[in-house]
């Protein structure tokens, strides 16, 4: 057994689908956003404006690795854990990787106008959602081992489909 990491584009629904494939089995759930605002003791927000993403991307790679000794636990990455070499290793090593899919349109329509996501703010965030992902689509599809579409579907049926992969995988 290892751990199940839920990677893929902001607003892929990874915190909440991950939180519920978590208590479907019986595992610990772990926010790797929250694990750095915890660590870095601010908000991600914060950690951007004050120190920039450079760091940020620091504060990522290290709760990452920290996994490596812990519990088996559904892990919901930040949707840029796959831009370092580093981490997409890592990754690949620790576990099972799943990659929820979603378009930049329903990415905005999710958490673009909420404010807590720093690269999508501000007049350009269309602009920015479509380039973004566009650029990283490669990497999200090369590290992972199974990709669940949610483009109009509800987090309870990309959970079922998430546990149903964990299940294929142990048995
Ligand atoms: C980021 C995604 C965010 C968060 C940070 C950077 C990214 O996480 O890690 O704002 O580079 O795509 P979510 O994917 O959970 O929104």
């Amino acid at each position: 057994m290892s751990h199940v990491f839920l990677i893929g584009f902001m607003g892929a629904g990874k915190s909440t689908v991950a939180r519920m494939v978590a208590e479907q089995l019986g595992r610990s759930c772990v926010d790797l956003d929250d694990a750095i605002a915890a660590a870095a003791g601010r908000s991600l927000r914060e950690i951007f404006e004050d120190c920039g993403e450079s760091a940020f991307r620091e504060f990522e790679s290290a709760q990452l690795s920290m996994l490596a000794d812990a519990e088996p636990s559904v892990v919901a990455c930040g949707g840029g854990i796959v831009l370092r070499n580093e981490n997409r290793s890592a990754l690949k090593h620790m576990g099972l990787v799943v990659y929820l899919k979603v378009s930049a349109g329903e990415t905005l329509a999710r958490v673009g106008a909420d404010g807590t996501r720093p690269l999508l703010s501000g007049p350009g965030g269309v602009i920015a959602a479509t380039s973004l992902l566009e650029a990283r689509e490669s990497l999200y599809a090369a590290v992972a081992d199974v990709a669940i579409d949610t483009v109009s579907r509800d987090a309870d049926a990309v959970a079922r489909d998430v546990v149903a992969a964990v299940k294929e995988r142990d048995a």
